[in-house]
């Protein structure tokens, strides 16, 4: 117990990040690096289980956690959820719009409403949640905004046209939302990650390789031959660079979508 409060006391920042999608894989290794930060956190999921047992993992380390199950595309619970995180802790220093799907389909599977569909979890979400957030952030008279975009909105692979289209979608508005809030010291960045294992990479790998004909180990041993430095990426690097964007280190950079991929695209 007195290793727990003492954890506490050494690492405190007394700043409050909100994360999206915290349930799994990327943004579950985001609020773990962000507690190690020394972050009081909310964390967020549609799913309850994760979120919870990711809450646990977080205040195990040493801060505060407040996890929140809510769907990033509904305004009512993102505002509820906001609201809440300010009331808990009096702030709100970062958000990080992690939350995305990713859905697998040939050109002429993709029915128009699909389309939104995926539109609203992965770009509008951010609107929603950017709104939200930012009105506490503008009377704090500085923010992070961090998004998840990814090396999709840079190079396209055919099944992934849909999720393709939001991540551009989603470096544009990054850059947007940048040139907004500049005058409110209010940053807004996008990660840009590669191949990273996660649920939702292992679903993506098994469908692309059901779709060309291939085992998913042949689409492994191809995937990664066309990255120059050979390897997929850790969520936990991911998280390194979401660290890094959320620190004081990073108050002169905005509007930067930043590719953390192995070198598979370089721009
Ligand atoms: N894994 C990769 O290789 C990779 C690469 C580039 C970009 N990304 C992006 O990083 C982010 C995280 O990816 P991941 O691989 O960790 O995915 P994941 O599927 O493992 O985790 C995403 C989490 O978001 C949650 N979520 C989905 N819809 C939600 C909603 N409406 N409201 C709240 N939560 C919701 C899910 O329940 C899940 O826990 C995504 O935006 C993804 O597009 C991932």
């Amino acid at each position: 117990m007195f290793s727990a409060f003492a954890n506490f006391m050494s690492i405190h920042t007394n700043k409050v990040a909100v994360i999206t999608g915290a349930g799994a894989g990327i943004g579950r290794a985001i609020a773990l690096q962000l507690a190690k930060d020394g972050f009081d956190l909310a964390v967020n999921d549609i799913r309850s289980e994760q979120i919870q047992k990711v809450a646990q993992e977080v205040k195990e380390l040493g801060v505060r956690c407040l996890p929140v199950v809510a769907d990033v595309t509904n305004e009512e619970q993102v505002a509820k959820m906001m609201e809440d995180t300010f009331k808990t802790y009096g702030r709100i220093d970062v958000l990080v719009n992690n939350a995305g799907v990713c859905p697998i389909r040939g050109l002429f599977d993709i029915k128009p409403q699909d389309m939104l569909n995926t539109f609203h979890i992965n770009v509008v979400s951010m609107l929603i949640c950017v709104k939200a957030a930012a009105k506490y952030m503008m009377k704090q008279g500085k923010g992070k905004i961090i998004n998840a975009a990814s090396q999709s909105s840079y190079r396209q692979v055919e099944e992934l046209m849909e999720y393709g289209a939001t991540k551009w979608a989603i470096r544009g508005f990054t850059r947007s939302l940048a040139l907004y809030f500049g005058k409110h010291n209010i940053t807004v960045n996008a990660y840009c990650p590669g191949t990273v294992a996660s649920e939702m990479q292992d679903s993506i790998m098994q469908k692309v390789s059901d779709m060309r004909g291939i085992t998913m180990e042949e689409y492994k041993e191809a995937a990664t031959k066309a990255i120059p430095l050979g390897r997929f990426q850790p969520a936990e690097d991911i998280a390194k660079l979401v660290s890094f964007l959320a620190s004081d280190a990073a108050d002169n950079i905005t509007g930067q979508n930043i590719l953390l991929n192995g070198g598979q695209v370089m721009c």
